[in-house]
């Protein structure tokens, strides 16, 4: 079954441990949290004292996306703070299998992103070394933003990959994923669906959940 893991980007910051627990009773899989350093994406949010007040509410692991400039100099930080999955852009690391091994090496699992316009054949050479690809499908720097739809044919091409290469690693998509955008993914072969908006923008979250999930299978 596709995992859905709900941005907090687009909760009620002021009611977090609530916002929190009201996915996870409504069926979230796991939470993200969407990290930006105003460098690498021209957006400031959230650092890691937040993923420790968050940590203590919750029994889902916790997706940290960061959006970051170096972002070896944060990892350990995060990770004791309690992210149990550290995802970082292809982008940003001047040398990934260096960052992926930290990662590992702090106790997480590690991910590894790619913007809309980055080419698959990136992360050829560490696919073998993560537990999660991530695709984007906006620019990342804000919630609720337009589903790119160019990225899908990215999506099977990094399932082939993982095929061929006989690894398991769960396939991420994030960014414009709602009801309407969900069932494509689903189809290209996505593991699990972020949602910012589609979920915490609607008050019954359980249903707005239910509804992504559900649109194809
Ligand atoms: C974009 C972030 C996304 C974003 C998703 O930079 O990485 O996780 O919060 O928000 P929606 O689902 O509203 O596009
Ligand atoms: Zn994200």
């Amino acid at each position: 079954m596709t995992k859905i893991a709900p941005s907090i980007l687009a909760a009620d910051i002021s009611r977090l441990k609530e916002e929190v627990e009201d996915v996870a009773k409504g069926g979230a899989d796991y939470i993200h949290v969407d990290v930006m350093d105003g460098h690498f994406v021209p957006n400031i949010t959230i650092g890691p004292f937040v993923v420790e007040a968050v940590h203590p509410h919750t029994s889902l692991p916790l997706d940290v996306h960061l959006m970051i400039e170096e972002p070896d100099r944060y990892i350990e930080e995060f990770v004791k703070a309690g992210a149990d999955i550290v995802s970082v852009h292809v982008e940003a690391c001047r040398h990934l299998h260096r960052t992926i091994e930290l990662i590992h090496e702090q106790g997480a699992k590690a991910g590894v992103v790619i913007n809309p316009a980055t080419p698959v054949e990136s992360i050829k050479h560490v696919l073998q070394n993560v537990d999660l690809i991530l695709l984007m499908t906006v620019n990342p720097g804000f919630g609720g933003q337009t589903f790119i739809s160019e990225v899908l044919p990215k999506i099977e091409q990094v399932k082939k990959m993982l095929m061929e290469s006989n690894h398991q690693a769960e396939i991420e998509v994030d960014g414009g994923v709602n009801e309407e955008t969900a069932a494509a993914c689903i189809e290209a072969g996505a593991d699990v669906l972020v949602a910012g908006s589609a979920v915490f923008k609607k008050d019954n979250r359980k249903n707005a959940i239910e509804s992504i999930r559900n649109n194809y299978k």
